[in-house]
């Protein structure tokens, strides 16, 4: 089955081709970072206006690359939630519309489950079950995977995302859109020890994170240093490696205590945070001690990215399920809602 996937949820307009025989035939990406840039974030209206000049050049990019032709394709898959309304609309009209044109189904992809099941695009794939830890610009959830669509949420953020700390806390620092790679950046040269943030929630049980508090200890230490003179690149390198040492050991902490519940020796990392190389190493070492393996994908997807979503969407369309021809998204829409394949 030949499924192109369309990914329109955020800030890029990922496209791809899947065969579930052959694997992935091609792919292409278009980030708007540097739209957004100068506004300090995501202009909502601004990236579904930018989807809909992407959508068709990458669409044409990737037959043309997978050297396939659009009567070859079987099925159409698309982002239809979590994410901004407008972009997914974008996502969702196209999509519907060629298949629509087409006569073949369409299907509305969950785009944490597209993350949480990129590393299945990697050799060796992972097997289920495991435990899965979702850290992205919006999310940061523990899942218990027993299959696709049987999810039983372990943990999450009360407050920000991991992603979404790292954002905040550069922004803050005055470091560019999207802080996550500028701080992991900085954070290589930085000094350990010098600073020493919290580990938020580690010390009561539960599998739940709060990352709000250390954005505003970040501002407090940057501030203290601001106002003694220091605005060196060498204590923002040393902030930025504190910051990352906490969000990385908090994650870590929770990911073996989760594994520990399960009794699960695999861990799945996925969504834009797992691509920090930091956190694969400390988790790497946690599994190490555990005689488990953790899984990744590779860094292109780990962010937002069309594969993903050809690739879950054909594992739901394989078995039968697709959508009606109403285009329909959902801002918001819990992972463990959906059907089981
Ligand atoms: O999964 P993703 O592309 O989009 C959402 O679904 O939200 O994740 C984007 C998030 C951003 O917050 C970005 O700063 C973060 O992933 N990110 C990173 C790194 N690369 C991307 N955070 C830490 N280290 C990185 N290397
Ligand atoms: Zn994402």
């Amino acid at each position: 089955m030949l499924v192109l996937g369309l990914e329109t949820s955020c800030d890029e307009t990922g496209v791809a081709l899947y065969d579930s025989e052959q694997g992935l035939l091609a792919d292409a990406l278009f980030s708007q970072i540097d739209l957004h840039r100068a506004f300090g974030g995501v202009v909502p209206e601004l990236a579904s206006r930018d989807h809909v000049k992407r959508m068709l050049p990458l669409i044409r990019q990737v037959l043309a690359e997978a050297e396939r032709t659009a009567a070859q394709i079987d099925a159409v898959a698309y982002t239809a939630g979590p994410g901004l309304v407008g972009a997914l609309l974008v996502g969702a009209s196209c999509a519907q519309a060629l298949a629509l044109a087409w006569g073949v189904p369409a299907v509305g992809v969950h785009h944490m489950e597209g993350h949480l099941l990129a590393p299945m695009l990697e050799q060796p794939a992972p097997a289920f079950p495991f435990v899965a830890l979702l850290v992205s610009g919006g999310h940061t959830q523990l899942v218990r995977v027993d299959g696709i669509g049987r999810y039983e949420l372990l943990g999450e953020s009360l407050d920000d995302a991991a992603g979404e700390a790292f954002d905040k806390t550069a922004k803050l620092m005055g470091l560019r859109y999207p802080g996550g790679p500028e701080i992991a950046r900085l954070a290589e040269q930085g000094v350990a020890g010098r600073f020493v943030f919290p580990r938020p929630m580690t010390d009561r049980p539960g599998l739940d994170f709060s990352f709000s508090g250390l954005k505003t200890f970040t501002l407090n230490t940057w501030q203290q240093c601001r106002s003694a003179g220091d605005e060196s690149e060498q204590t923002r390198c040393d902030i930025a490696l504190a910051f990352q040492q906490a969000v990385v050991e908090t994650l870590t902490i929770k990911c073996r205590r989760a594994l520990k519940q399960t009794g699960l020796k695999s861990l799945v990392i996925a969504g834009g945070v797992s691509a920090n190389r930091a956190l694969r190493q400390a988790l790497e070492k946690m599994l190490g001690e555990l005689n488990g393996q953790v899984f990744y994908a590779r860094p292109r997807f780990c962010t937002d990215n069309g594969a993903m979503i050809a690739y879950a969407g054909c594992q739901r369309l394989l078995v039968g399920q697709h959508d009606g021809p109403a285009i329909g998204v959902q801002a918001r829409w819990p992972m463990e809602s959906l059907p089981a394949i």
